[in-house]
């Protein structure tokens, strides 16, 4: 009974949908908070409208409420790279970049990709756990790719198969 009713209560998980070239101010303001270098408004505009570009968003409480998190890939031929995925600091850990990474790995697997790239820093324990679990491993590494102030890091070349 009181299980039902906690259920009653609880906000629906995010949605998980195609991201519209609308949402660039969203992803800005999401790539602001988890990286370093943020990228504006209108460079996502102008990635979000490219026709190479996939990309997926997750909005809370069931599609009703703010973007939350997203991927976006670029994909050229039957080869894609995952460009970016961020989630906001109060999202994470609720398996939400599993879900929006699932769905998006099948929508690139529809659409005729059958291998996906995505780079990423040595250092960043929660992106490789997810990756890892989504099955990328890692094909090649660049040292000291990534500069920082802590000590330089190296840019892991993670890539997977899909199956159409
Ligand atoms: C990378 C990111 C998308 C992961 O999404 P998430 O929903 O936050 O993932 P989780 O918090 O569930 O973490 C994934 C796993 O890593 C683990 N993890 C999280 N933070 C960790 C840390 N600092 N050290 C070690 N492991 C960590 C979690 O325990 C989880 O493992 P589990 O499912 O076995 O418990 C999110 O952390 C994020 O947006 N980071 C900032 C942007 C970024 O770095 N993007 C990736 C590079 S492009």
């Amino acid at each position: 009974m009181i299980g039902r009713i906690l259920r009653f209560f609880r906000r629906p998980e995010a949605a998980i949908l195609d991201a519209r070239p609308g949402d660039a101010a969203a992803l800005a303001a999401l790539h602001r908070v988890s990286f370093r270098h943020g990228w504006s408004e209108s460079e996502f505009e102008r990635l979000l409208s490219d026709r190479a570009a996939v990309a997926h968003v997750a909005r809370a409480n069931g599609g009703r409420g703010p973007i939350v998190g997203f991927v976006l890939s670029h994909r050229v031929d039957h080869e894609a790279e995952i460009l970016l995925v961020a989630l906001a600091p109060g999202e994470r850990g609720k398996g939400t970049a599993t879900r929006i990474l699932a769905k998006h790995l099948s929508r690139l697997a529809a659409a005729g990709v059958s291998r996906v790239f995505l780079e990423v820093d040595e250092g960043n324990a929660a992106a490789r756990k997810l990756y890892a679990r989504a099955g990328f491993s890692e094909v090649g590494r660049r040292k000291g790719y990534y500069r920082k102030p802590e000590g330089d890091a190296a840019a892991l070349i993670l890539a997977r198969n899909l199956n159409g």
